[in-house]
């Protein structure tokens, strides 16, 4: 039994995450601003005495005893992210920074929640961990993109200089149950649209392609990765390599929500990678052969249902 730190723990990852870490066992101290997450997410966690709750914005200090940190306080969504960007590039460098700084204190190995944007717009496909990615420095991705870029940076400093046993995942498109319904992700976006019978918002020609992971098989990856040797750093790829254009993405919601949904062309918004596709080769060698295993329609049905029940359709 250890205990563990889960920041952002309220949000939809960080709530799996909890979840997965109190049924191993472990005593759960969650972390949250409730900025992009909610207790409603981790409310049937309450009652449950190897569960604890913090309202707390990692940009200050923190002080508490634990054995592990997951670090994935930051809000992950453009509409959310693009708010307050100032606030998002310090969540990202400052969270990391006071993170870091008591990983170091408690001799803990911490967890980073990096993300595919790393790669920005990339020329390289599928992106592999070598690939240093073609990122805009000034756009109204940055604050996003490099906040966790200079999250990447600081983990490794503090590796390289002292010896902090750090993990570094750099997280591809993941969807399930509990992702927040209007923060205009791509399956949130089109299941709701679907389910109110409402048209289907595609940016572009919808011929740019995503790979979608469903949220178990990430939170799977994200515990092997924390429990592999000292050496194993990372940056490690976790996703799911199956791609899949917006157009065949919406198809297929409204196949399985049964909607009589029609689709809406919308200009793409700046800075959007027309293609993004994980290589999950070191993932599958470094964690012990992990892949994902949950295929995209069987996902997208468990997703369905949630958000049937939270939408009350
Ligand atoms: N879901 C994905 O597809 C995806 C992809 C790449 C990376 N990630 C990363 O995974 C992590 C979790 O993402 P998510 O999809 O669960 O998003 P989310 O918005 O649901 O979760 C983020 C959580 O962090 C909290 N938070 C934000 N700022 C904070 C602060 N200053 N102090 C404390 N808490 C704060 C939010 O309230 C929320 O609960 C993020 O770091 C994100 O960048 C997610």
């Amino acid at each position: 039994m250890k205990r563990i730190l889960v920041t952002g723990g309220a949000g939809f990852l960080g709530s799996h995450l909890c979840e997965r870490l109190v049924e191993s066992g472990h005593d759960v101290l969650c972390v949250d601003n409730y900025f992009t997450g909610s207790k409603s997410n981790i409310a049937h966690l309450l009652g449950n005495p190897r569960f604890e709750l913090m309202r707390h914005d990692v940009t200050f200090p923190l002080y508490v005893e634990v054995d592990e940190i997951y670090n994935l306080a930051c809000p992950a969504s453009p509409i959310h992210y693009q708010h307050d960007p100032v606030q998002t590039t310090k969540t990202s460098v400052h969270g990391a920074i006071n993170m870091l700084g008591l990983a170091k204190r408690l001799k803990a190995r911490i967890l980073q929640a990096s993300t595919s944007e790393v790669y920005g717009d990339p020329e390289v496909h599928p992106q592999p961990e070598s690939y240093w990615g073609r990122v805009n420095p000034i756009g109204v991705r940055s604050c996003y993109d490099e906040g966790k870029r200079c999250a990447e940076t600081l983990f490794f400093d503090y590796w390289r200089q002292h010896r902090l046993p750090i993990k570094v995942v750099r997280i591809f498109n993941t969807y399930g149950p509990r992702m927040h319904p209007n923060d205009g992700r791509v399956v949130s976006n089109f299941i709701v649209q679907a389910l109110r019978g409402q048209d289907i918002t595609i940016y572009g020609d919808g011929s740019q392609t995503r790979s979608f992971c469903y949220v178990d098989d990430l939170i799977e990856a994200m515990q092997r990765m924390m429990a592999t040797p000292e050496e194993i750093t990372g940056p490690v790829n976790v996703g799911n390599p199956g791609e899949f254009s917006m157009l065949e993405l919406a198809e297929k919601v409204i196949q399985l929500t049964a909607s009589s949904s029609r689709l809406e062309f919308r200009p793409l918004p700046s800075d959007d990678p027309s293609q993004r596709q994980p290589d999950i080769g070191l993932a599958r060698r470094v964690l012990n052969g992990w892949q994902p295993t949950v295929a995209l329609d069987e996902g997208l049905d468990r997703t369905i249902a949630y958000f049937k029940k939270r939408l009350s359709v």
